[in-house]
């Protein structure tokens, strides 16, 4: 697509934590690159919490975004609308070589649609990973970014054989690798030691002896009769291995709301505030098991090697399961018990880093970008 686009910035957006993680390296792989197209931070404000998302810009580095549309929470309609109402008249006046975004939450969709109508370039970091449950309102963001966008970054080799499904052409996909695993690497070292984290929380489990554990998917957490159970079989499991509870402000609302805090509380489970990058890159690290309905939970112990047990019915990242450490359960106590102790048992499938999955994905990314922008100016 021929982008009428004046200036020689791309326009990168974040909206929640998960794409903080995402955006640090490509920002940081923009400012290196020393010549092509420079980059701009927008923040949507979807996540606005000082744990959700201060956190996050003082450990990994990122810039203070240029932009924040503080949109806040709301419905799905509400803050998907109210982030396309703020980001439009930015575009009016900046008007971007192109607009990139990360991921697939709400802010994703929200600022590739609007993008486009704008005859604005798109650019989707991290495309093609379906879950083919529809149910799920990342999978919309997914399917929708995809069809706005003109270059396709991918992280897995399923991604491409979606995306040519859904009749994308192949030559705006590129596989480059992971993003995520590129902060992980890059962050690693500097991991705050987990032995510190459980100190702290007044956890007496050493490292590789405690399972770490989060939830915050709406199919878990809306629903008080499924977070009961989950919350039950949690706790048979933390009367053998305690668990470390970082708790999303959703899932802290649901678990008030539906009364269940008293459970918790007399369980092995100790729930703490959102944690920071570097706190969580340490605990994932030393865990025992990791318990999570995350995407990019999955991805971070499959470079690790740690245990991942995915409380969801399906994965959109596939690659974790069929070559990492990543086994997807679903919801039922029973199949999760069984995955558990064989865990417990074998100390987990072994796997091993996906291809690409390397540390050098953002570099891959604005080397495509940048050649791609010269070749649209010639
Ligand atoms: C969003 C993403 C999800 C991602 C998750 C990671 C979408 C559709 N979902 O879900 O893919 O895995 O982020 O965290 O975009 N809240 C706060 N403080 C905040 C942010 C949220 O208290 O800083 C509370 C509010 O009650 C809000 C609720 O969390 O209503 C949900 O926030 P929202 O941004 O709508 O979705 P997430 O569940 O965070």
């Amino acid at each position: 697509m021929q982008g009428s686009s004046g200036s020689g910035e791309v326009l990168c957006v974040v909206g929640a934590r998960p794409n903080f993680m995402k955006i640090a390296p490509i920002m940081r792989a923009f400012a290196a690159a020393g010549s092509g197209l420079s980059a701009r931070l927008l923040h949507t404000g979807q996540h606005y919490d000082a744990a959700m998302k201060h956190a996050f810009f003082e450990q990994l580095n990122i810039p203070e975004p240029s932009i924040d549309l503080e949109v806040g929470s709301g419905s799905h309609a509400q803050q998907t609308a109210e982030i396309m109402k703020r980001f439009e008249p930015v575009l009016d006046a900046s008007r971007p070589r192109a607009v990139l975004v990360v991921g697939d939450v709400n802010s994703t969709i929200a600022c590739a649609l609007v993008a486009v109508k704008k005859d604005i370039p798109v650019i989707h970091v991290e495309a093609g990973l379906r879950s083919g449950d529809r149910s799920m309102p990342e999978e919309i963001n997914r399917v929708l970014t995809d069809q706005l966008s003109d270059l396709l970054f991918t992280t897995e080799a399923s991604a491409l054989s979606n995306l040519t499904r859904e009749g994308i052409p192949a030559e705006r996909v590129h596989f480059v690798g992971n993003v995520m695993i590129d902060t992980l690497l890059f962050n690693l070292q500097s991991a705050t030691p987990a032995a510190e984290s459980l100190a702290g929380f007044g956890v007496s489990a050493a490292p590789g002896e405690y399972g770490l554990l989060t939830l915050h998917r709406p199919s878990n957490v809306d629903d008080p009769v499924v977070l009961e159970r989950l919350l039950r079989v949690l706790k048979t499991i933390s009367e053998t291995t305690p668990l470390l509870f970082p708790i999303h402000p959703r899932t802290r609302g649901r678990i008030d709301d539906a009364g269940l805090a008293p459970l918790l509380a007399e369980s092995g489970i100790t729930a703490v505030p959102p944690l920071g990058y570097l706190e969580m890159a340490g605990l994932m690290r030393d865990a025992r098991v990791v318990l999570t309905d995350s995407g990019g939970i999955q991805e971070e112990t499959t470079a690790l090697g740690v245990p991942c047990i995915t409380l969801r019915e399906n994965t959109e990242r596939p690659i974790t399961v069929e070559e990492g450490t990543n086994t997807v359960v679903g919801v039922d106590p029973e199949a999760i018990m069984a995955c558990y102790e064989d865990v417990l048992a074998t100390g987990g499938k072994s796997g091993r880093a996906p291809q690409l999955w390397d540390g050098a994905a953002a570099e891959r990314i604005v080397a495509v970008i940048n050649a791609w922008a010269a070749e649209e100016a010639a």
